[in-house]
């Protein structure tokens, strides 16, 4: 990933055999003797550090109810959205950049039989879709770790978010040390990643019309979870299949930019002014 001449579109879609994939999706799903749990599909379609773990500890903060109109911005392969779905029983509208993500998704959301509440469609967080105040709630999971127009995402988010609504993350940042080890998942080298500090971030939220209500520093919690990631399912299928055989050593550039502090991770959640 990372290639000045690629879209990030393209940098994330670059490995996927949609076909293939959903072929292996398929199969797996059939041979399982019931419906797949979020754990079976979780070294699949759990796309951030932490894994399944993290969207559990995530979920809690969201305070999310029964019928509570939720947006997942940046949706990948809908792990997230589909946790949030059915622990909370909230409606679930996700939207991704990548179409084959997005099919991915709803294939996946269809044979778990979560395709009544949640709904996978193609989207940037830029410039939404959606009418002003259609969510209660917007969250977004290791997604702008590519966008520059930082300002532009947080502004969508409150467009789309009624009035006392809010827009939580758990994120990337820059660390505060020099320099992340390259490759990692969504940039090449440094040209690609487009992170902003801890602060630049509160900055241009609170600039956006947010106030801050909680904030989590788990940078922490990475190490122990690197040690052992999220295992492929019982099928084989791992994210692997659409990262690519890199995929590994940027996790390790991962893990070893958020040891040494050049990276950060944070829960935060905001509440709209
Ligand atoms: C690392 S994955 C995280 C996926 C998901 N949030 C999760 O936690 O499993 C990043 C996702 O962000 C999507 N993405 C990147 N930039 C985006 C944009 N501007 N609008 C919508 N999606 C975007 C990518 O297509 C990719 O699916």
């Amino acid at each position: 990933m990372g290639d000045p001449a690629m879209s990030v579109q393209d940098q994330y879609e670059a490995f996927v055999d949609a076909d293939l994939l959903t072929e292996q999706i398929d199969e797996a799903m059939d041979a399982l003797p019931g419906l797949a749990s979020g754990a079976d599909l979780a070294g699949l379609d759990q796309f951030q550090v932490g894994g399944l773990q993290s969207t559990i500890a995530f979920g809690k903060l969201l305070g999310l109810g029964r019928g509570d109109q939720v947006l997942d911005a940046g949706s990948g392969l809908g792990g997230p959205s589909r946790y949030m779905a059915e622990t909370f029983g909230c409606e679930v509208v996700a939207v991704d950049l990548a179409p084959s993500y997005v099919a991915i998704a709803q294939l996946l959301a269809d044979r778990t039989a979560l395709s009544d509440t949640v709904t996978y469609q193609v989207g940037d967080l830029t410039t939404l879709a959606f009418d002003t105040a259609r969510f209660d709630l917007a969250y977004s999971q290791h997604v702008v770790m590519n966008i520059c127009d930082r300002a532009r995402v947080y502004a969508e988010m409150r467009r789309v978010v009624k009035p006392g609504g809010r827009f939580a993350f758990y994120d990337v940042a820059a660390g505060n040390k020099p320099e992340p080890y390259f490759p990692l998942p969504w940039a090449e080298h440094g040209g690609g990643s487009l992170l902003l500090t801890a602060e630049e971030t509160l900055a241009a939220l609170d600039q956006a019309g947010w106030t801050l209500s909680v904030w989590q520093d788990v940078t922490a919690d990475a190490g122990p979870w690197f040690a052992q990631r999220s295992p492929a399912t019982s099928q084989g299928l791992h994210l692997t299949s659409v990262m690519g055989p890199r995929f590994a050593e940027m996790a390790s550039n991962m893990r070893r930019s958020l040891i040494e502090e050049k990276l950060w991770l944070v829960m935060a959640v905001f509440q709209r002014r």
